[in-house]
């Protein structure tokens, strides 16, 4: 298969060539019709901002070159079938929850998901239970799950009939996810993975296995995160029987816009010919370029940097202070320094290396200097020794939620502090944002080391989605 084909963007491109006049939508006529001051930004690419004119085929039912662009994808990534979504995969994450079960289905779920995972789950009524993931000392971050807790909460709850996770997680943790599904379809359960920070591994080595690979049953990806696609441009890969088709298809025209964004679908397009041409020079060149660029941080004082070595993302990068200070107080240093990280948390700033081909130009000598000036002058402050998760010895490996979607329905919320929240049972979900991580569930008992957490997040001066008073420092709760 010629990977460098891209019939979609192509069919754009020949669109454009013929001088069309729009009498359709969208407003902007080819980019004819818009604000003086836009211009410079938005007018090269609007002309391809088009609809769904002759020849360019429809995502929704697609015949022409929209299928011939999933059907190159889907050899791609070596899976039957795959889907461009133009929602993310937030998207994704609803289409293969609200298509794999059915109301009051239980189902096993990585408790470090992605709210869209937490979201699905609500709208489709089922009955999570959650498993603990490991937790790694240096990142300070919640990893993903062992084999053995997936055992365990099989064994506490055989009646289950898939499980959902997030592989890698946001900092590029992977796990022995061949072991997970290998066990789990064994025991007959569907395999839903997240892989929204996974797009590119299906390069090869020196990145991970990707869970496409690795026989889960359905994928999703954000090609948008790692890939060069356009914000919210992702893929869902459909690689099982398991998994009623109709409806996915069903789900992926009812949850997205029926007028999906044409750059957004070609640059998906464009993301699938670069990463299936991604090869050993490319590779050679970003190991070469990600080296001197690691060692050129290797010298600053005031910060260690972590990174992956075997079996984790390689492009993700890690910047902790050694003299205390939080990664929101290192992030807004590196950002004064017109350096934008992915993002924060209370120990870590987050980068995200860029994947570069070998005839990239991309100065990250230049950069390396910015950072160094970032960090000239360190200031003291002691972090407190604060952690998401609690300790292998007393963590309790899989939780279910106190009150299930169905009584939360029916019960009234009331906003407490959070001194007084401990025990009670929380009526919204926090979530630091980003990683849009949840910290609190809705549905869930809170607890002091959820209220110590947040306390600190607060002070940190961390952001989040939900807690609509906890700058009152109060919680809302079911009655
Ligand atoms: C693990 C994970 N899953 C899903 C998503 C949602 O992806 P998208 O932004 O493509 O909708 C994110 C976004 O940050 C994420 O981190």
């Amino acid at each position: 298969m010629n990977h460098d084909q891209t019939p979609l963007f192509d069919a754009l491109h020949k669109h454009t060539t013929h001088l069309p006049v729009s009498f359709h939508v969208p407003g902007h006529k080819n980019g004819q019709i818009l604000p003086e001051k836009a211009r410079h930004y938005f007018q090269r690419m609007l002309p391809i901002d088009v609809t769904e004119l002759t020849g360019l085929d429809d995502l929704h039912a697609p015949e022409d070159v929209i299928q011939e662009a999933e059907s190159l994808l889907a050899a791609a990534y070596g899976v039957k079938e795959s889907f461009f979504l133009v929602n993310g995969s937030t998207v994704g994450n609803l289409t293969m929850i609200l298509a794999s079960f059915n109301e009051e289905d239980m189902v096993f779920v990585q408790k470090n998901c992605h709210k869209s995972v937490l979201n699905a789950l609500k709208l489709a009524k089922l009955q999570p239970v959650f498993i603990e993931p490991d937790y790694n000392h240096d990142w300070k971050v919640a990893t993903g799950l062992s084999i053995s807790s997936v055992e365990a909460a099989y064994q506490a709850y055989p009646e289950v009939k898939g499980i959902i996770l997030t592989y890698p997680n946001y900092y590029g943790f992977t796990y022995d996810l061949k072991s997970i599904i290998e066990f789990c379809h064994a025991m007959d359960m569907v395999v839903l993975v997240d892989e929204a920070h996974g797009a590119h591994f299906i390069a090869g080595t020196p990145f991970p296995l990707s869970a496409v690979q690795l026989g889960a049953d359905m994928v999703t990806q954000s090609a948008h995160k790692t890939l060069p696609a356009m914000t919210m441009a992702s893929y869902l890969h459909l690689n099982s029987n398991r998994i009623d088709r109709q409806r996915v298809i069903f789900l992926l025209q009812a949850l997205q816009s029926s007028s999906p964004s044409y750059p957004l679908m070609a640059s998906l397009d464009l993301a699938r010919s670069f990463i299936a041409t991604y090869d050993k020079k490319d590779k050679d060149n970003l190991i070469m370029q990600r080296k001197a660029f690691l060692e050129s941080l290797k010298h600053i004082d005031c910060i260690k940097v972590l990174t992956h070595t075997d079996n984790g993302d390689i492009l993700k990068i890690v910047i902790q202070s050694t003299k205390g200070q939080s990664g929101f107080a290192l992030q807004k240093k590196l950002e004064k320094a017109g350096v934008f990280p992915e993002l924060a948390d209370s120990h870590n700033v987050l980068l995200i290396f860029p994947l570069l081909k070998s005839d990239t130009e991309f100065d990250l000598n230049a950069i390396s200097q910015r950072i160094k000036r970032a960090f000239l002058f360190p200031e003291e402050q002691t972090l407190p020794s604060n952690r998401s998760y609690p300790l292998p010895m007393n963590r309790k490996i899989y939780s279910c939620l106190s009150l299930n979607y169905r009584e939360q329905a029916k019960k009234g919320k009331t906003f407490i502090s959070l001194n007084q929240s401990i025990g009670r049972v929380s009526a919204e979900i926090i979530i630091p944002y980003p990683p849009g991580i949840p910290l609190v569930m809705e549905g869930e008992e809170i607890t002091l080391g959820q209220i110590k957490e947040l306390k600190q997040l607060i002070k940190l001066g961390a952001r989040f989605h939900g807690g609509e008073y906890l700058h009152e420092q109060k919680i809302k709760v079911f009655e």
